[in-house]
């Protein structure tokens, strides 16, 4: 069984300050959420605040990149080990602003990658297709492509610290989700990719969806079979929303 795992992206939001209230108001909505994975990934500057404020909870720290080079001359950049330093567990890599805007590539994602596996850290590894590449049928060809390139090289015997995060680019913050059977044709596929990939390995990697998650609409995409968390922009950032996509089994009972 994969356990669930909801995360919190929280791209270019909050300061410290905003970050701490957050989790003074979520931890007790959270404290009985005890089946699934919680984690949070705030921006650098609050990582060490928010690790803080977690401490004792069962909610895990991720950062929203890093650098896949340990030190040296690299302005601006951060590094796994500065990472675990604060406490980070997780580390979510590839994301199609980061792909779309920074320019990233599935090299360098790897590469990410790769030197968070050696630290122990999880990646959350992002793939998605754009609205153009979906109209244009060329969905799992830009799913296929971003999986070999973006997990290319990752040792066999790590497939199961490592989390992909499907994220159709025209859901992302549009408030167009994937309906649950479009987002579960995509899981699927990518996971006989992983299976091709990492053999019996890929049946425990966890797939999260991601875009324009909702409270309203987690429990029916969390239903689907190969759907095993969410990556949530958007609605993390109120305590009470993101609580109640936590509790997403609560609405099925
Ligand atoms: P959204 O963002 O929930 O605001 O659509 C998701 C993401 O980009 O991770």
């Amino acid at each position: 069984m994969r356990r669930p795992i909801l995360a919190a992206n929280w791209k270019l939001h909050k300061t410290r300050a905003q970050a701490r209230a957050f989790v003074d108001s979520f931890l007790p909505l959270v404290k009985d959420a005890d089946s699934v994975d919680v984690v949070i990934a705030p921006v650098f500057t609050a990582l060490d605040a928010v690790g803080q404020a977690l401490e004792g909870s069962r909610v895990a720290l991720a950062a929203q990149n890093v650098s896949a080079e340990p030190s040296g001359a690299f302005t601006g950049e951060v590094a796994v080990n500065m990472l675990v330093d604060v406490g980070c567990r997780y580390t979510i890599v590839g994301h199609s602003e980061r792909r779309t805007l920074y320019g990233e590539t599935d090299d360098g994602v790897a590469a990410k990658a790769a030197a968070l596996l050696a630290a122990d850290v999880h990646p959350i590894v992002c793939v998605g297709e754009t609205l153009e590449e979906r109209e244009a049928n060329r969905t799992l060809d830009v799913l296929k492509t971003q999986l070999e390139g973006s997990l290319a090289g990752l040792p066999d015997d790590r497939a199961a610290e490592i989390v992909i995060a499907y994220e159709p680019v025209w859901a992302i913050g549009t408030g167009k989700t994937a309906t649950p059977e479009i987002a579960q044709e995509a899981h699927a596929f990518i996971r006989e990719r992983l299976r091709e990939r990492f053999g019996a390995g890929g049946d425990a990697m966890r797939i999260q969806y991601g875009g324009s998650v909702k409270p309203d609409n987690v429990t029916v995409l969390m239903a689907q079979p190969d759907i095993d968390g969410a990556l949530v922009g958007g609605a993390s950032l109120d305590p009470e929303a993101f609580s109640q996509i936590v509790h997403f089994e609560r609405a099925r009972a």
